[in-house]
């Protein structure tokens, strides 16, 4: 089950911020359509709220001209985008064949041991979520997680730990 976190109790109206504006209509411009600018107009929100909540998908769906079922369809095609509230930090572990070959499972079960929660939980001081992930596409640098937006390769369980321990601090 997925427990609640960053923007747990904002699910209603969403605005962007002024920087984010400006980022928005810099995206738009940049698409023959504003239409086009879908996922990246997804993403520039989801960092500001943290997912995609129902208030994201209408204040997308109106700005880009786009009916809900569209931006939602979007949102639920592309793994990237939090359904639900995430914590602080998203790990993920990918668990894709080069990884399994060199560790994957004793790696996902450590960060579950350290964590205190299962893949697609949230630790309950919300500062991680743990998920899984399919080919993160740096299998020659197998074992490998990411977190947030960064790639932490050739791990072990030592290097793992670090990451961990800044994780968690
Ligand atoms: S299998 Fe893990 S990065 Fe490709």
């Amino acid at each position: 089950m997925e427990t609640t976190a960053q923007g747990s109790h904002d699910s209603g109206e969403f605005q962007l911020s002024a920087a984010g504006e400006q980022e928005l209509a810099r995206l738009m411009s940049r698409y023959p359509n504003k239409q086009a600018a879908c996922i990246p107009a997804l993403h520039l929100c989801q960092d500001e709220h943290g997912w995609v909540s129902p208030g994201v998908i209408q204040f997308v769906a109106d700005r880009l001209e786009l009916s809900t079922a569209h931006v939602q369809g979007v949102v639920t095609f592309y793994t990237l985008f939090n359904q639900h509230p995430v914590g602080k930090h998203q790990l993920w572990v990918c668990r894709t064949l080069s990884c399994a070959l060199r560790g994957s499972d004793a790696m996902l079960a450590h960060c579950e041991k350290r964590l205190g929660v299962k893949a697609g939980e949230t630790t309950n001081d919300g500062k991680v979520t743990l998920r899984t992930a399919e080919c993160l596409a740096s299998c020659g640098s197998a074992p490998m997680v990411q977190v947030d937006k960064d790639y932490f390769e050739n791990l072990t369980i030592d290097s793992l730990d670090k990451i961990l321990d800044r994780l968690t601090r």
